[in-house]
């Protein structure tokens, strides 16, 4: 297991967490979104879920933050099953989910954004020492927040709200951060922005992601392995090299 490196700011002192999703089946009543997956996310690993649209990306983030309850299969976390656990419970273990549409409050600040993240931070209530020490290690992580902590959150960029989403979802110092599109309607240099900041978070922070992408070229290219989903079977799985170099793949599932 990793840990931290010593001395990087906003550095996490809690081990990297891996992430093993085994045999997951989940959907919506009769609809089978995910049939019989499995993923090993390594620690502190960057682990791309592409595919088309319906392919069960969405349902496999939701069956693993116990927003969707499986059917059957396991979600392992540093080797405990903790499928079909609730939401919370997959809080309090580390994992953060944040979903799809850069869903900010608008009408509430940048800080009082991030103070909501602090509401469903595991555990007991935190102190206010440990609150302010969260706040001051998310501004400095994301810079741009800093210099628009009292603008409301109406008043931001796409890419600014994106930002503030992963860092709403950061003061709860989750291991394993679960990603859905966050590079979906951002012009290409704010969306290599995001990307940036993703790689930061695993390798200063140690924290094990799982990006969901429809833009397989710009997750792959920052990802250390890649999952193809189709239909909710897993028809690729390999390093993220190798499945940019799969011509026929790319040009089958990946669009590019
Ligand atoms: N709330 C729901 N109720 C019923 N069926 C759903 C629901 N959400 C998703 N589905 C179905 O489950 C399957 C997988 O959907 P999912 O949203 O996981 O795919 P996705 O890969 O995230 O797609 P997209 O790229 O459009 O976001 C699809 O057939 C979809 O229609
Ligand atoms: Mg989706």
């Amino acid at each position: 297991m990793m840990t931290s490196p010593a001395g990087v700011p906003g550095a996490q002192q809690r081990d990297a967490a891996s992430l093993v999703i085994e045999d997951l089946v989940a959907g919506y009543g009769e609809v089978r979104a995910l049939d019989k997956v499995t993923i090993v996310a390594g620690a502190a690993s960057i682990t791309a879920v592409l595919g088309a649209n319906g392919a069960g990306k969405t349902t496999l983030l939701r069956a693993i933050s116990g927003m969707v309850r499986p059917r059957s299969g396991r979600v392992l976390l540093d080797g405990a099953d903790r499928a079909g656990r609730s939401p919370e419970d997959m809080a309090r273990a580390g994992i953060a989910h944040v979903p799809e549409g850069q869903g900010v409050i608008a009408e509430l600040t940048v800080e009082e954004n991030l103070r909501i993240g602090m509401m469903s931070w595991p555990g007991i209530a935190p102190r206010r020492a440990d609150r302010a020490a969260a706040l001051a290690e998310a501004y400095e992580r994301f810079t741009v927040l800093a210099d628009r902590r009292r603008k409301i959150a109406a008043t931001l960029s796409g890419g600014e709200r994106q930002m503030l989403v992963i860092a709403r979802a950061l003061v709860a110092r989750p291991r394993v951060l679960l990603l859905d599109e966050p590079s979906l309607g951002l012009a290409p240099r704010v969306m290599t922005q995001v990307m940036d900041m993703v790689v930061r978070l695993s390798r200063e922070s140690g924290i094990t992601t799982v990006l969901v992408e429809q833009n397989a070229r710009v997750a792959l290219a920052i990802a250390d392995r890649g999952v193809v989903l189709n239909l909710g079977r897993v028809v690729a799985e390999a390093p993220a090299g190798e499945l940019a170099a799969d011509v026929a793949l790319r040009h089958h599932y990946l669009g590019f």
